[in-house]
């Protein structure tokens, strides 16, 4: 049987579990040119609140009593193609599902020498995509600058800091805790990160960006945005990513509505990731080297099994997670 987890409800505001329901299908079936695969990883990321709801988008809804959406690590099972063989490691988007069967083409097969599969999904994945491209291409990074990035401890954010170091800036993260501020600072190597959740944040922020903000990467919103939208320098740039703090809002938030310039790629300036794949193999041909050689550092947060996905998933909401959010859906030696 193929296990899955599928949206049963739309949320009003924060998901709960019963908006999702789990079930067993039958074993898909795999025709000539298609790849049967078992899911190894599932990614959970925050645009899934989005998939989960009917409204104005920038990609349609899941429907309700479908499988969940979402990308994958798997293991090839059975091939009826000639590029692929059982065993082979491959990315997909094959959802919170235990196996999927489909062409080929929708698979990347995945040289995982020296780096965990799981790497895939995440710091080598979209993630770590969105932070390589929302940096250079709005951001424009220059040695010296100071650059701020919101959600610092996860899965875009962390990679944002890490480039613009490498880049030569004066990076400053926001976080919402003390222990993942310090994990920013002691391991990744920013040179200082703000607990929004405690003190006064705007003075926090003035104070750890002495010179000013050139470049804001903004993934919450709310009072992260408002304090430094109060400290940006001349010329400052902000990469609108993500506001994470809105996702599950009810009500009309007040103030200009920002998260409209994110879904429709406005300036300040907004962008999607899933527009700029032509240049994923830039990507992985300049970061794959960092991550190898220990250059740029990733921390996963993995639960086990496809029924922790909805309670991991609410996580991301609340801060629960520390680090990129994982499903182990399967074992390799299964
Ligand atoms: N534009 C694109 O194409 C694109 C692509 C990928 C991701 N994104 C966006 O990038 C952002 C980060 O995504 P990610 O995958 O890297 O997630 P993540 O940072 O690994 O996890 C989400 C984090 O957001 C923070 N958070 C949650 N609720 C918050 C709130 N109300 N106020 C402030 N912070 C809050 C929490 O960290 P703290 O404990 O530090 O608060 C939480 O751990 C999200 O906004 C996401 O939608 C955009």
């Amino acid at each position: 049987m193929n296990h899955q987890i599928r949206l049963k409800s739309r949320p009003a505001g924060m998901p709960s579990a019963d908006n999702f329901e789990a079930a067993d299908a039958p074993m898909p079936t795999v025709r000539e040119g298609e790849v049967l695969r078992r899911t190894r990883y599932l990614s959970l990321d925050p645009y899934m609140r989005g998939r989960m709801s009917d409204g104005p988008s920038y990609a349609a809804p899941v429907n309700v009593g479908d499988v969940m959406c979402g990308h994958t690590v798997s293991e090839v099972v059975e091939s009826r193609h000639a590029a692929f063989t059982p065993g082979d490691i491959v990315a997909g988007y094959d959802g919170w599902q235990q196996f999927a069967a489909g062409p080929a083409r929708d698979v990347r097969k995945l040289d995982t020498t020296g780096l965990p599969p799981s790497t895939a999904i995440g710091v080598l994945g979209m993630p770590g995509f969105t932070a390589y491209v929302g940096l250079y291409d709005i951001g424009q990074p220059k040695s010296g600058e100071t650059v701020v990035v919101s959600a610092a401890s996860g899965a875009v954010g962390s990679i944002v800091g890490q480039l613009a170091k490498i880049k030569g800036c004066r990076v400053v993260g926001v976080a919402g805790s003390s222990e993942k501020c310090a994990y920013v600072v002691d391991t990744l190597g920013f040179d200082a990160c703000v607990n929004y959740k405690t003190g006064d944040l705007m003075t926090a922020l003035k104070d750890a960006c002495p010179s000013g903000i050139d470049i804001y990467f903004e993934n919450v919103g709310g009072a992260v945005l408002a304090a430094a939208l109060n400290a940006l320098n001349r010329g400052a740039r902000i990469p609108l990513c993500g506001m994470i703090s809105q996702y599950n809002a009810t009500e009309d938030p007040g103030g200009p509505n920002l998260r409209s310039l994110l879904v429709n790629r406005a300036m300040i300036k907004g962008f999607i990731v899933s527009d700029h794949y032509d240049r994923f193999p830039a990507f992985l041909a300049e970061v794959t080297p960092l991550v190898r050689d220990g250059r740029i550092k990733f921390r996963e947060d993995i639960v086990d099994g496809l029924d922790a996905a909805p309670a991991a998933l609410i996580g991301l909401f609340e801060g629960r997670n520390f680090g990129k959010m994982l499903v182990r859906v399967s074992d390799s030696g299964r």
